[in-house]
């Protein structure tokens, strides 16, 4: 049975029992304790906990889910996926555990003629929390189950919460035995991959806290009414179905194994080694392509990262099937083929997917270039000093600067016969990590953590913005902090975090910075810095108290520094125009990434499938908006609903979450998007933007700067006063200044290389000079130094050949050191009679190389080579000289 049929049964065996069908909820989910969408039930979590009122008591969706704990099993094991589809169908306050029990049955065992999966009622086992009894005297009465067949687990594994406190409750597990040719007898107890989990049943009904009633600790309270949360695995089940080995043979991903092969030339089946390398690719680059579908970009932290661990990991793969040519946007493109039946988000943005991965892999392909130099160095230096261990040290910066990884680096250490110092790796990393925490914790939420913020809005609500339409209001103080603890007064000199029960100041998002101002009381002012919102809800007012004592409860009159306030929203709207502006030139799949609107400056990040903007698009439209703001429309911002909004056609991003009322900033025809950031009247009031860069942040993603009024102004102002003056300096007009400055240009090349071949002639004419300074050694004339500075490659070949010739018919040997760059070259040249002596140039490079780190040989009359410490030379022609005594 097909994935698409399993799917598709599913949604009708429990529409069919009455459940409203809602489709998959995006991979990011505006959920700060999620890094991606994991269950089923995550798009439901206020209807169980009751913050919300359930629109339906029964549902059922077909959930996208990333999983990424697992990486590691990928491949290995015949279960692990990173990107699966959980079928799940939800009670809220509806049917409890008979329900759950009953359907799931039916649907498993109900025969496939009638519409169900067919699989023998006699291989299914079940297991249940350990205190269960109901659930097992269910299973007896629903399905028949015998004693022998439901087995007691603790919470570990039949207790489900999200990982994090919130809902959380006992589960039942359905499992299909594959047979004793899998392994053990005994049920799932004994082994989990004969008998494989398909069907989690969670009888949702308690609150979680700190600590998961799965370890033992008791939930801390229970849900306002008892729901269902169950999550199939439609790739398990599909497997199963298939009479295939492993999830990663099924209909929609054995696919990209195929054009591996292909690539590769090598068969799926034939080495276990490979068929795991198989796997990681067909498994990864399913989740790569979903997850770049609904948004992200490959970065170095959160989501990002995740997405570019698995894509490298797909490239490093391929590499060591033998492939070195680009694959990524291959394997999306099966991807695709077989994923956009269900999600056609995946065909219409299949350009800007493959946009990503290519110029991810790029990006990987040349890492890895420059870093195995750098590996090639180390692994060179580590065996100079007869060690067989790479430091952790290098391993480190490998990872880190060239983002190499540390698979990476063991795989081809043990090629080079090292091992990799891994604990000292693992402490650098680990390092780095607690460096960035503390960092990316420090920016967000500011000293405190987050519950003090929590209390702070658990007794007092939001902040009630003001912002839009005010600059100055009457506010009262409900919160103050100082190094993140709660107080009641702060006096002079203090920096405090200051909440309010409402306030004009706008708090940093979506790109907009924070407004800075004062906050004035009857007898203190504190001055504002910052403006963050570290729960949502919340807006913290951080600064100094520079005047008197701020105490909770005062009143204060909170201003907002109003120049600063109206250049970012100048930049705000000229983001905007901008974003409008460059979807008008580029198409529909230029997405934003990202954006700064800074006071007077403007960033904003997209996503270019077709790679830099030209020079001229980028003027035709950057005159495009500027026309705009002298057309002097009116913006206009309003709240309406999201079906609304999109009717509209407004422009929402990816991967943002956006409620069910949403506040579109409105341009008319021109520019129409969601946003809660703050604007200018009328675009006139910008006066002017002009574009000062364009180029590529990585990735598939482009930035534009841009300067916004005034100070777009004094820029281009400046640049004509520098324009005058060099049109000065040089006596021409400025429109003749190019060609000016290149003939310059060129004249400069032709003198700086007549110049160097005066300084060789100069340098070839000290062969005299060389020659006369002969020392005898033994009989031997022996001319060992430093060439003159400038002299190196061919001309110090050609230099060491002409003093030889001096030396005429002497035995003779000429050597000569060029110090250059942290480097030395030499050469070294004998005589006829030299020669005969048994002195042959090529011998006597071992003799002088130890100083110099050197190495190289050649023939007995001429030899060359280089080394890697300049500061030996003076050793080295000391060691030629008893060597030739010798
Ligand atoms: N939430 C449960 C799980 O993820 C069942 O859907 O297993």
């Amino acid at each position: 049975m097909q994935t698409h049929e399993i799917v598709r049964r599913f949604s009708q065996h429990f529409v069919s029992a009455g459940h409203t069908p809602v489709p998959s909820a995006s991979l990011i989910l505006d959920d700060p304790t999620l890094l991606f969408v994991n269950a089923g039930m995550v798009q439901f979590k206020p209807y169980f906990l009751g913050d919300a009122p359930p629109p339906y008591p029964r549902a059922t969706s077909i959930q996208k889910c990333v999983r990424t704990g697992d990486i590691d099993e990928v491949g290995k094991t015949t279960r692990h996926n990173t990107f699966f589809q959980m079928a799940g169908n939800f009670s809220f306050g509806d049917y409890f555990k008979e329900g759950a029990i009953t359907h799931a049955w039916n649907l498993v065992t109900g025969s496939q003629d009638a519409g169900g999966y067919g699989f023998d009622p006699d291989r299914i086992w079940v297991t249940v929390y350990e205190t269960d009894d109901e659930a097992i005297a269910l299973w007896k009465k629903v399905a028949g189950l015998p004693d022998e067949r439901i087995q007691r687990r603790d919470g570990l594994d039949n207790y489900w919460d999200m990982g994090v406190p919130g809902p959380g409750g006992p589960c039942s597990e359905i499992y299909y035995d594959r047979g004793p040719e899998f392994g053990k007898d005994g049920g799932p107890v004994v082994d989990e991959d004969r008998y494989l989990e398909i069907w989690n049943l969670v009888f949702m009904q308690d609150v979680r806290g700190a600590d998961s009633p799965k370890y033992g600790h008791p939930p801390i309270g229970t849900l306002p009414k008892k729901n269902i949360d169950t999550g199939m695995g439609v790739e398990r089940v599909a497997y199963l179905l298939q009479g295939v080995e492993n999830v990663y043979e099924t209909d929609l991903v054995r696919p990209v194994i195929s054009r591996a092969e292909e690539f590769s030339g090598r068969r799926y089946g034939a080495s276990h080694e490979d068929d795991v390398r198989f796997r990681v690719i067909a498994d990864h680059a399913r989740s790569g392509v979903m997850i770049i579908g609904d948004g992200v970009t490959p970065s170095n932290e959160g989501r990002g990262y995740v997405l570019r661990r698995l894509l490298r990991r797909i490239v490093r793969s391929a590499r060591l099937l033998g492939v070195n040519e680009p694959v990524l946007a291959s394997f999306a493109e099966v991807v695709r083929d077989e994923m956009a039946p269900t999600y056609p988000e995946l065909e219409s943005g299949f350009e800007r997917i493959a946009a990503v991965v290519t110029a991810e892999e790029e990006a990987f392909l040349q890492t890895l270039t420059s870093g195995s130099r750098i590996f090639d160095t180390a692994v060179a230096a580590t065996k100079k000093t007869g060690k067989l261990v790479l430091p952790g040290d290098d391993a480190f910066q490998l990872h880190d600067t060239y983002g190499f990884p540390i698979d990476l680096t063991l795989e081809m250490a043990a090629e080079a016969g090292l091992q990799v110092d891994q604990d000292r790796f693992r402490v650098l990393m680990q390092e780095q990590r607690d460096r960035a925490k503390a960092d990316a914790k420090a920016r967000k939420v500011g000293h405190g953590d987050g519950s003090v913020y929590r209390t702070v809005l658990d007794a007092h609500g939001s902040t009630e913005f003001l912002g839009y339409t005010l600059l100055e209001a009457e506010a009262t103080v409900v919160g103050l902090l100082v190094d993140g603890v709660a107080t009641p007064a702060a006096t002079t000199g203090q920096k405090v975090e200051v909440v309010l029960d409402r306030t004009p100041f706008y708090a940093e998002a979506g790109g907009q910075q924070a407004d800075h101002g004062v906050l004035r009381g009857a007898s203190f002012v504190v001055r504002v810095d910052d403006v963050q919102s570290p729960v949502p809800g919340l807006r913290v007012h951080r600064g100094v108290v520079t005047d008197g004592e701020v105490s909770l409860d005062s009143s204060v009159i909170a201003e907002v520094d109003r120049g600063r306030r109206a250049a970012i929203s100048r930049a705000h709207t000229g983001t905007h125009l901008v974003h409008a502006g460059v979807r008008g030139a580029l198409g529909t799949s230029a997405a934003q990434a990202g954006s700064l609107n800074a006071p007077g400056r403007l960033r904003f990040d997209f996503t270019s499938p077709s790679g830099a903007v030209s020079p001229t698009t980028l003027g035709e439209i950057e005159d495009e908006i500027n026309s705009v703001l002298q057309e002097n429309r009116e913006i206009q911002a309003y709240e309406t609903s999201m079906d609304e909004a999109r009717k509209l056609g407004a422009m929402m991003l990816f991967g943002e979450k956006y409620g069910d009322r949403v506040r579109v900033v409105d341009m008319g025809e021109y520019s129409r998007e969601l946003c809660g950031g703050t604007h200018v009247g009328r675009t006139g009031e910008i006066g002017m933007i002009k574009v000062l860069s364009e180029g590529s942040i990585g990735s598939g993603v482009r930035r534009v700067e841009a300067l916004v009024g005034l100070d777009a102004f004094r820029h281009v102002s400046a640049e004509h006063v520098l324009v005058t003056s060099l049109a000065d300096q040089l006596k021409a007009k400025p429109e003749e200044l190019p060609e000016r400055v290149a003939s310059l240009v060129e004249r400069l090349r032709l003198a700086e290389r007549d110049l160097e071949k005066v300084r060789a002639d100069a340098a070839l004419a000290s062969a005299g000079t060389l020659a006369a300074a002969a020392e005898d050694v033994d009989g031997v004339a022996l001319v060992a130094a430093e060439a003159p500075a400038g002299v190196s490659g061919n001309d110090l070949r050609s230099l060491a050949a002409d003093v030889r010739t001096r030396l005429g018919s002497r035995p003779g040997v000429v050597a000569l050191f060029a110090p250059a760059d942290g480097k030395v070259s030499f050469v070294v040249a004998t005589t006829a009679a030299a020669r005969d002596r048994g002195l042959a140039a090529g011998k006597l490079v071992p003799a002088f190389a130890g100083p110099i780190g050197g190495r190289g040989g050649g023939k007995p009359d001429l030899a060359q080579g280089g080394g890697t410490d300049p500061a030996g030379v003076s050793d080295a022609i000391a060691a030629l000289r008893s060597a030739l005594r010798g």
